[in-house]
């Protein structure tokens, strides 16, 4: 892989990630003030896009560049890829609106998301992008 589209790639990564913190916090935010479904769902989806664009330059660029520890990467995008499955479901599916546990249910799940994500980025995403900046300076 040429520096420069590896270069390019790490560049964004780190945009990626100010994103999807962004679209996490408006979720939270959505899910905390209880507003409307379809407001939700939205935002559910631009989440949906950013992760799996995402996940897929991280794993492309792992693979790539020899990163020792890409299917552990995998695995960790996975586990998110459940909480998010598990959001998607509790709001497409279920219709108990009224009920008080199901906004909390919700902002659980997001502010579990958002743990993971900060965990997530400072482990394995940081060991990637140190093992990047190594190469670059190659
Ligand atoms: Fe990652
Ligand atoms: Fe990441």
């Amino acid at each position: 892989m040429e520096n420069n589209e590896l270069y390019l790639i790490f560049k964004n990564i780190d945009e990626q990630h100010k994103k999807i913190l962004d679209t996490v916090n408006d979720l939270k935010e959505a899910c905390t003030k209880q507003e409307v479904k379809e407001k939700v769902i939205k935002l559910i989806q631009l989440l949906d896009e950013y992760v799996t664009e995402h996940f897929r330059d991280e794993e492309y660029l792992a693979k790539k560049i020899g990163f020792i520890k890409v299917e552990g990467l995998k695995d960790e995008h996975n586990y998110f890829r459940g909480i998010y499955y598990e959001l998607c479901f509790h709001y497409k599916y279920k219709n108990n609106n009224h009920n008080k546990y199901y906004y909390l249910f919700s902002v659980y799940l997001v502010q579990s998301m958002i743990e993971w994500l900060d965990y997530h980025i400072n482990t394995l995403d940081k060991e990637l992008m140190d093992f990047v900046e190594a190469k670059l300076k190659d």
